[in-house]
């Protein structure tokens, strides 16, 4: 099976998860996007969702899937997305598509949030896929330099501007062994808006697609 058929399988098992009446968080990426397709078919069994970014707002709107804005829904039962790197304890790289802000506002209000990936994501450490860190556009010399204190190598996402307007550092040669502490110390530097390590709120559900079929995590 090719990567994206994996994909795709992944991107459709997602679908038992979905209750019927009820309001899907949505992620953002080549994975979701086969989940998107898989909720265009169910559409008229779920109220909407809440998406992640404006480009995966248009994919369903086109199919014709109501969207609501994230402040008009108090809590959502799940989240579907994807991931970079995910390691055993269900914590994630995420944001190689520079919408790790938005993906972690929506996960925050998910009740349960279902990982789909091929087996390729997972890792025993995280930090081989560099690490996103969204910033303030005028921030980003300045958190660069606390990332190389840290031990990481940033560099700058040519070109990329995020959908709430900032920018994007990759952070390469971390190990990370300690996700929570190092979120937690990245969160905290000026002008930083949000770290792409998902681990004090990790996964609840993880669905690995294998040429085998689609594993479940729990
Ligand atoms: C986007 C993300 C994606 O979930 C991650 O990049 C995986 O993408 P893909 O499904 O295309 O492999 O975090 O910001």
């Amino acid at each position: 099976m090719t990567q994206d058929e994996l994909k795709k399988a992944v991107g459709w098992a997602a679908l038992k998860y979905v209750k019927p009446n009820s309001i899907v968080g949505v992620g953002t990426g080549s994975t979701v996007a086969h989940f998107i397709d898989a909720l265009g078919s169910i559409k008229h069994q779920i109220e909407g969702v809440v998406s992640s970014s404006d480009i995966s707002t248009a994919k369903l709107k086109n199919l014709g899937i109501p969207v609501f804005d994230c402040n008009a829904v108090d809590m959502l039962d799940i989240y579907v997305d994807s991931a970079d790197e995910i390691n055993e304890q269900k914590q994630m790289i995420k944001g190689g598509g520079a919408a790790l802000t938005r993906e972690k506002i929506v996960a925050a209000i998910a009740d349960k949030f279902v990982c789909i990936i091929d087996e390729s994501k997972q890792v025993s450490v995280l930090g081989k896929f560099p690490l996103p860190v969204e910033v303030i556009p005028m921030a980003r010399s300045a958190v660069a330099r606390e990332l190389v204190k840290l031990g990481g190598l940033p560099e700058y996402r040519q070109n990329v501007i995020t959908d709430n307007g900032n920018e994007i550092l990759d952070v390469h040669n971390l190990q990370i062994v300690d996700a929570i502490a190092l979120e937690n110390t990245v969160n905290c530097i000026a002008g930083v808006v949000s770290v792409g390590l998902f681990a004090n709120r990790g996964a609840d559900v993880v669905l690995v697609a294998t040429a085998d079929g689609v594993r479940v995590i729990e």
